[in-house]
């Protein structure tokens, strides 16, 4: 059982350390999807709401354990600031003077964000006494840790895992909601049970593809890895996404779901242009005619109205991944019939993967259509892959 926030007790006047997953999108410093920062405002609220001052801890990229202003969370605390009712202040530091003058002025009910965490190298560091150093630092600033970032949780790290170790720690109203909901997928779900997975690369989704072949009836293939499964099919794939070192593994795994009967689909058809590029001329030919000097960047209508019937045809689905560069118009077909599919459908439906997520946002989906929209991207899939994960484990009694 996860402890949650009542079992802190009366919080009112306390320091409460929160984590968050604040590791949004931005465009030249303009943030293009602010998805994981509304998902982080109940938490955020019901503390503010109950008179504590709350410090967040989040990161922002991979900056490498190096202060980098590319990687300052300033965006987030200015949108973090617009969209709470609440005073929200940005610490120059994470463990540093200006974090620990900050704490020290916070009001009850206001915020603190602190510095991107990952400026230090510790947080993110493989060796345990220096992450607990650094937790210990953490660990002087408040009173009490609650952990929201749901996205992170896969991640042994300071602020998500050893902080947990120093302070009551309970979990926050994301991360309940987030295990709740993909537990109903990964703990027996209504079968048929289908998964969806898309995204560029294969190596990133072997786990995943190897435990659902024990687990799905359907799996629906799509994004810029199916050209590795096309390819191992024995089709040409011109200049589409290719990982040569992949073939023989997925070789493998279209042989055990054809042994194991699960119907695991690839595009029938797919969307071709000479070159990645969003005004390329797009073409559409069968799946096994791809020319030479043309890439596949989505999939084509004969396999949009395919995975929609397959869809149709499940009781749980699970989707991870787009099925094209959905970014461009002219290569977003394939994304946007999955995700109408699930929209219209009666299925448990769970969006994971920070991309599938703005797909669906960007796409002009309405949220409240998916069962679960999740806000983690490779904790979602560790998830589905039936890992322990330890930003989870700390937080069970
Ligand atoms: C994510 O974007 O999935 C989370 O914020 C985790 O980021 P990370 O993969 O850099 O740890």
């Amino acid at each position: 059982m996860l402890r949650t926030i009542d079992s802190l007790g009366d919080l009112k006047g306390k320091r409460v350390l929160v984590r968050s997953d604040f590791n949004v999108p931005l465009k030249d410093g303009e943030i293009t999807d602010d998805g994981r920062i509304r998902a982080a405002l109940p938490t955020l609220t019901q503390l503010v709401d109950a008179g504590a001052k709350v410090i967040i801890m989040a990161h922002l990229g991979r900056p490498k354990g190096q202060v980098n202003p590319d990687y300052s969370l300033a965006p987030v605390a200015k949108r973090l600031g617009e969209l709470i009712d609440a005073k929200v202040s940005l610490a120059e530091d994470t463990v540093g003077e200006s974090a620990r003058e900050g704490v020290s002025k916070l009001n009850e009910g206001e915020i603190l964000l602190l510095e991107n965490v990952r400026f230090d190298p510790r947080e993110t560091s493989k060796d345990d006494a220096e992450r607990e150093a650094m937790a210990n630092e953490l660990a002087e600033l408040g009173d009490a840790f609650v952990s929201d970032g749901f996205g992170v949780v896969h991640r042994k790290q300071t602020s998500v895992y050893d902080i947990a170790k120093k302070l009551p720690s309970a979990s926050g109203l994301l991360v309940l909601k987030e295990i709740e909901s993909l537990s109903k997928v990964t703990d027996n779900p209504e079968r048929p049970y289908a998964v969806v997975l898309g995204g560029s690369k294969v190596s990133d989704k072997l786990g995943v593809i190897a435990n659902l072949l024990s687990k799905a009836n359907i799996l629906l293939i799509g994004g810029g890895m199916a050209f590795t499964f096309l390819k191992a099919k024995g089709y040409e794939v011109g200049k589409s996404l290719l990982e040569e070192d992949q073939i023989e593994a997925v070789k493998g795994y279209l042989k055990e779901a054809a042994d194991k009967g699960v119907d695991l689909v690839l595009p029938v058809d797919v969307v071709v242009a000479p070159e990645f590029d969003k005004d390329a001329t797009p073409t559409v030919v069968e799946a096994d005619a791809i020319p030479d000097d043309q890439m596949g960047l989505d999939i084509g209508p004969k396999s949009q109205e395919l995975y929609a019937k397959k869809i149709a045809e499940a009781k749980t689905v699970a989707w991870n991944g787009p099925m094209g560069v959905f970014e461009f118009p002219n290569f977003a077909g394939g994304t946007r019939a999955v995700a109408q599919a699930l929209s219209s459908g009666d299925a448990f439906s769970v969006v994971g993967g920070g991309d599938s997520a703005a797909a669906v946002r960007q796409l002009g989906f309405d949220e409240a259509t998916f069962s679960h929209i999740s806000t983690g991207g490779g904790a979602s899939l560790e998830l589905l892959e039936g890992k322990t994960l330890p930003g989870i484990a700390v937080l069970e009694d």
